[in-house]
């Protein structure tokens, strides 16, 4: 099947517009207007739907030039459609309709949560007949139980509370870092001693693992480091940001990490596969491979490039949905921000 797919990703902050034709990557690229956040501290929702605005044609332009193919070669145009900042996600799915209109071809509105672990099928080949999906992001952090990327996935557990990529922005911040802290603590955390403070670790262990298997809540630990941070100041003492990065960072990639691995097992799977942008953390990286050295399990994690969002997500997840014969979603659908996990495409 050699069906040339568009994927347009506009949930968040990135513009991104890729080519994928047999599951090869074509052309991805991305326009972003995160610069401008850095001075809010945060995403302003309207200045992100505006610079989509601005930004979709260039990209469409700049995508199909570096494929060296035309609009007209196009077989099926795939957009996210949640979840997401609602107005982003009306620019990219209106734009996605009006191509798909045009050419006369299929529209598949889908999810980018499911399109951060489909990802990893450009540069790892086929999945496996059942695995564990780990997404992780900014927005999101859940473990899904994948049977097809197109039509069969399952959600076993997600964050109760703040998802691990925006927990690190909050870290950031109390550490005067710029924003997207994320990156920042990340970098930082290398400096720092990881063991020489321990931030607690919730639903771990006894009642709370039971009850929450598969479940993350890192509401307390951000509160954790915020309390630490106060004492210290408080008494007047040095802060050892270094060393709070890392404590902070190996307590969350090591519940990341842990849950994971044990929903594997569970679950008769013999392979994870991390996306999101989280999954550009180098700890949380280093800690899956050794897991997957120690265990013989497949740990599958993209390059940094395909973590954070991109269209090639979206082009490979349209690919998906082609190649399994999933009917399309049709020119009628809305966009949906709260999106179901397991909702792998919108109708
Ligand atoms: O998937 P993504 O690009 O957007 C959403 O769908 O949310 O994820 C962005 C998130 C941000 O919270 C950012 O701080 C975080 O991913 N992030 C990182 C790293 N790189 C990006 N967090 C920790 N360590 C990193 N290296
Ligand atoms: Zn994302």
């Amino acid at each position: 099947m050699s069906e040339l797919i568009l994927g347009v990703e506009t949930s968040c902050d990135e513009t991104g517009v890729a080519l994928v034709r047999d599951g090869e990557l074509l052309a991805d690229v991305t326009a972003t207007s995160m610069d401008e956040y850095a001075r809010f501290g945060g995403i302003i929702p309207e200045i992100a739907s505006r610079a989509h605005l601005e930004s979709f044609v260039p990209t469409l332009h700049a995508a199909l030039e570096k494929a060296g193919v035309t609009l007209d070669e196009v077989d099926a145009v795939a957009a996210t459609a949640g979840p997401g900042l609602i107005g982003s996600l009306i620019v990219g799915v209106s734009a996605a309709k009006a191509l798909a209109l045009a050419l006369g071809k299929p529209f598949y509105g889908v999810n980018h949560i499911i399109a951060h672990l489909a990802v990893d099928r450009l540069v790892h080949g086929d999945f496996p007949e059942k695995f564990v999906g780990l997404a992780v992001s900014g927005g999101h952090s859940h473990l899904m139980l994948v049977r097809n990327i197109a039509t069969d996935v399952v959600e076993l557990g997600g964050t109760l509370d703040d998802a691990a990529g925006e927990a690190f922005d909050k870290v950031g911040r109390l550490l005067g870092l710029p924003y997207p802290g994320g990156p920042h603590v990340d970098r930082l955390a290398r400096e720092g001693d990881a063991t020489k403070i321990r931030f607690p670790r919730a639903l771990q262990s006894g009642k709370n693992l039971e009850l929450h298997k598969y479940d993350y809540s890192f509401s307390g630990l951000k509160t954790a480091v915020a309390r630490h941070i106060e004492g210290l100041r408080e008494r007047g003492e040095e802060i050892p940001k270094a060393d709070i990065a890392a404590g902070f960072q190996e307590a969350v990639s090591g519940a990341l990490v842990e849950k994971a691995i044990a929903a594997v097992r569970a679950n008769g799977c013999d392979t994870l596969v991390v996306g999101g942008g989280f999954s550009a953390n180098s700890r949380l990286r280093e800690l899956a491979q050794e897991e997957a050295r120690r265990s013989g399990l497949n740990v599958r994690i993209p390059p940094i490039r395909y973590c954070t969002d991109n269209g090639a997500m979206i082009a490979t997840l349209g690919w998906e949905m082609v190649r399994n014969g999933v009917e399309p979603s049709g020119l009628g659908i809305s966009v949906d921000t709260s999106m179901a996990r397991d909702t792998v495409i919108l109708r």
